[in-house]
């Protein structure tokens, strides 16, 4: 992309309205627009990275076997009638009336009308077991709507919904979903530490939130300090063992890490007072074993190899895509703007044209445009007739992890420079070697 034919709306003044450094960010870097409170459309700049997490969480899912659906956005209230959840619901629901005068909702999740789809076509304990997912935009008519795209009201989110015949085969996708979470998130270049939450009515250990540890976190948290040195890597797992799939739930999930809402200040006090930390974080995630919840409650059998009908066994896991946006750039940013991880960049590298006009920078530019383009990577070309300092603004605004930067002494020497926005590092390369070391960088 060329910054002189592209729609990237930078703001210029600090938005007032933003309490925090993801949201300013977001505004200045020209991702997204708020449209009501809560609500927001998404620039390309900004629909460029929900794209890229979308796709990361999409490839991590069906890596560990799940399937892709779509549901509506809009669901008929009766179906959440049977559930026994329109009334409890509250007014966190968004209820709408067709022009026939029936009740339908803007989903704020779907566990009812997955379930409804199960129980239409699944009968037979052969067809278990089976995990639906889908990503779709979610309603949830928050009472404070606040910091941007973290606590929007209309929401992109990941659900998924596991089916098994056993309580076992239940937790063993629970433990799957772990897995596949903590592969995702460090695919985003992020840590995200599952976390003991509150099961609420139905208790037990059988859910965990995903959070990321950042000062504006909206959850307390509190865990030993070792669980930020574990690392998942890439190490090849077996989704289908549930060995391997307990082992890593067991190295995450044993070392004290809870939000206030489990904190338990004397098995805190346990351990070791140099290990005790008390921070804040952002819930990017949950996972949940809920057992026979719905199932029974909407009639969703199947027959177990006996021959006898049993309510299938669920579980429901979710992940904040467009939440997501938000706390990477809460995890990953300086006074000059965003610094993206390769993983999730909108685009690769950024070209910056020193002197544009001058016909062997502009050449230059054009070759490793090219060059970038050839081996499958996007750069932003910056080919507009501006200072270079304005130009260089920009590109830290937007954060880009690497800039090669072009101009008519350089290239005297034979060299560009390639700068990592990061470390702010800098190297003086021919061109062509430029090019090499990005793409050793994105691996292509
Ligand atoms: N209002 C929202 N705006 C953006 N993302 C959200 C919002 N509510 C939930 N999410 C994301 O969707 C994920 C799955 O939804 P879940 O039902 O677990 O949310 P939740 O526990 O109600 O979230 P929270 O406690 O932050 O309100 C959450 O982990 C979070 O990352
Ligand atoms: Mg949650």
């Amino acid at each position: 992309m060329r910054l002189s034919r592209y729609f990237l709306p930078v703001l210029k003044e600090t938005p007032s309205e933003a309490q925090i450094a993801s949201h300013r960010l977001m505004l200045r870097a020209g991702m997204i627009k708020q449209q009501a409170a809560g609500i927001y459309s998404w620039l390309p700049l900004g629909y460029k990275v929900l794209k890229n997490i979308e796709r990361i969480v999409h490839e991590e899912q069906q890596r560990a076997g799940h399937i892709p659906i779509l549901m509506p956005t809009l669901q008929s209230a009766d179906l959440w009638r049977e559930s026994g959840r329109y009334d409890d619901y509250g007014q966190e629901m968004l209820r709408i009336t067709d022009r026939h005068g029936r009740d339908m909702l803007y989903g704020p999740t779907n566990e009812e009308m997955v379930t409804d789809i199960f129980r239409a076509h699944v009968g037979s304990y052969k067809d278990l077991p089976l995990t639906l997912y889908h990503i779709q935009w979610k309603f949830r008519d928050e009472i404070r709507p606040r910091f941007g795209v973290m606590r929007g009201r209309e929401f992109f989110m990941k659900d998924g919904y596991n089916f098994d015949l056993t309580r076992e085969d239940a937790l063993h996708a629970y433990n799957r979903h772990l897995v596949s979470y903590l592969r995702t998130y460090e695919r985003m270049g992020l840590q995200a530490i599952p976390m003991r939450a509150d099961g609420g009515p139905i208790g037990g250990d059988y859910t965990h939130e995903f959070l990321v540890l950042a000062e504006t976190g909206e959850s307390e948290v509190f865990y030993d300090s070792e669980i930020t040195d574990l690392k998942f890597g890439d190490r090849e797992i077996d989704y289908d063992s549930v060995e391997a799939c307990q082992a890593v739930l067991e190295e995450f999930t044993s070392r004290y890490a809870r939000t206030d809402e489990t904190h338990d200040e004397a098995l805190f006090n346990e351990i070791p007072e140099e290990r005790r930390r008390v921070a804040r974080g952002i819930e990017v995630g949950q996972i949940f074993y809920f057992g026979t919840k719905y199932s029974e409650a909407m009639g969703a059998t199947v027959q177990d190899s006996d021959g006898n009908k049993v309510p299938v066994e669920m579980g429901s896991h979710g992940i904040g895509v467009s939440r997501l946006v938000g706390a990477l750039i809460e995890a990953n940013h300086d006074d000059k703007g965003i610094i993206w991880p390769e993983g999730v960049t909108p685009f690769h590298c950024g070209i910056v044209n020193l002197k544009q006009g001058d016909d062997e920078a502009d050449a230059a530019c054009e070759t490793l445009y090219k060059a970038l383009t050839a081996a499958g990577l996007e750069p932003l070309y910056d080919d507009r007739n501006e200072r270079a300092g304005g130009k260089f603004a920009t590109m830290d605004l937007i954060g880009l992890p690497w800039r090669i930067t072009v101009g008519p002494r350089g290239l005297k020497n034979g060299v560009v420079e390639l700068t990592s926005r990061r470390t702010g590092e800098s190297e003086e390369l021919a061109p062509e070697a430029a090019v090499a070391k990005v793409r050793e960088i994105y691996g292509v």
